[in-house]
């Protein structure tokens, strides 16, 4: 396998900086009055960052990364909802239909306050890959460069992997202890969508614009293993066994039995063929 050469010298210090400047970020959403709503969303959005921090070192580890390359993995994945703050507390969701795009919101952010500066021309190729972040898809290889890909694959497998923990955990809650920004609010109706069985049984990812109930939200999770990157990441989301609990919150249906085992098979047939794709050569070019 073939991983990024040092595009930036950055240290643990570094990170530990910016960890720091991220929190007093996120905290300065705190008012005195507290909207409990509000607090609540803050204190989730720190959490799962924190956590797709971790994820971000899990990988990366996994693969025998560099420090460099490590360190700078995990500020894409310190910083790559930093825009979730402010649009909550302008829109009071987080749905980008409802509001706007948290990517490009984060990027904004990141820019204005000139967070990533002392970085160099690592700046630039955080805030690409922060922006690409929930995008449905990546630009292909001739419009972006190795490294920035390969940073970009790292960190949307690091944050899928803690969205699988968010969602798996509210959909075994009782229905009166759901937030609903947690599933953008969809409601809890009968069936599934046939756009969203068109997409998993093509081998797609799931588009935003087809979901319209709690269980095209369900399956959107299922679809999410054709974009998974790398085989640590897979590897996790079979131990943790989240596609079980997925298959456990829908109904029964010939349909959703059918994506089930679509879907389980091309796992079987990732793990078995290997990820010879997910690593491309990377020079140094940010
Ligand atoms: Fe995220």
């Amino acid at each position: 396998m073939v991983v990024p050469a040092s595009i930036s010298s950055v240290s643990v210090e570094e990170v530990a900086r910016l960890r720091e400047r991220f929190l007093a970020y996120a905290r300065s959403f705190y008012t005195d009055d507290p909207d409990p709503d509000l607090q609540e969303a803050i204190d989730l959005k720190i959490e799962h960052t924190l956590r797709v921090c971790e994820e971000s070192r899990y990988i990366s580890e996994a693969l025998g990364l560099a420090a460099d390359a490590r360190h700078l993995a995990e500020i894409a994945a310190l910083f790559h909802d930093v825009g979730r703050f402010s649009q909550y507390a302008h829109y009071h969701t987080f749905s980008d239909r409802k509001s706007e795009d948290h990517a490009a919101l984060g990027v904004h952010v990141l820019r204005e306050l000139e967070v990533l500066a002392a970085l160099g021309p690592a700046e630039d190729l955080l805030l690409r890959v922060i922006g690409y972040h929930n995008r449905l898809a990546l630009p292909g290889p001739d419009d972006e460069t190795p490294a920035c890909l390969f940073f970009s694959r790292l960190l949307r497998d690091a944050d899928k992997l803690d969205i699988y923990r968010v969602v798996t955990d509210y959909y075994r809650r009782p229905a009166s202890q759901r937030n609903g920004w947690v599933a953008w609010e969809l409601p809890d109706t009968p069936g599934i969508s046939e756009a969203v069985c068109d997409d998993l049984m093509a081998g797609r990812v799931v588009h935003n614009d087809h979901l319209r109930n709690l269980n095209d939200f369900k399956l959107l999770q299922v679809g999410w293993v054709y974009d998974i990157n790398f085989a640590p990441s897979l590897r996790r989301i079979r131990e943790r066994g989240y596609l079980q609990i997925l298959r456990d919150a829908l109904p029964d249906s010939p349909c959703i039995e059918m994506i089930f085992e679509k879907v389980g098979a091309y796992v079987a047939k990732r793990m078995e063929d290997g990820f010879v794709n997910s690593c491309t050569p990377c020079d140094g070019s940010a």
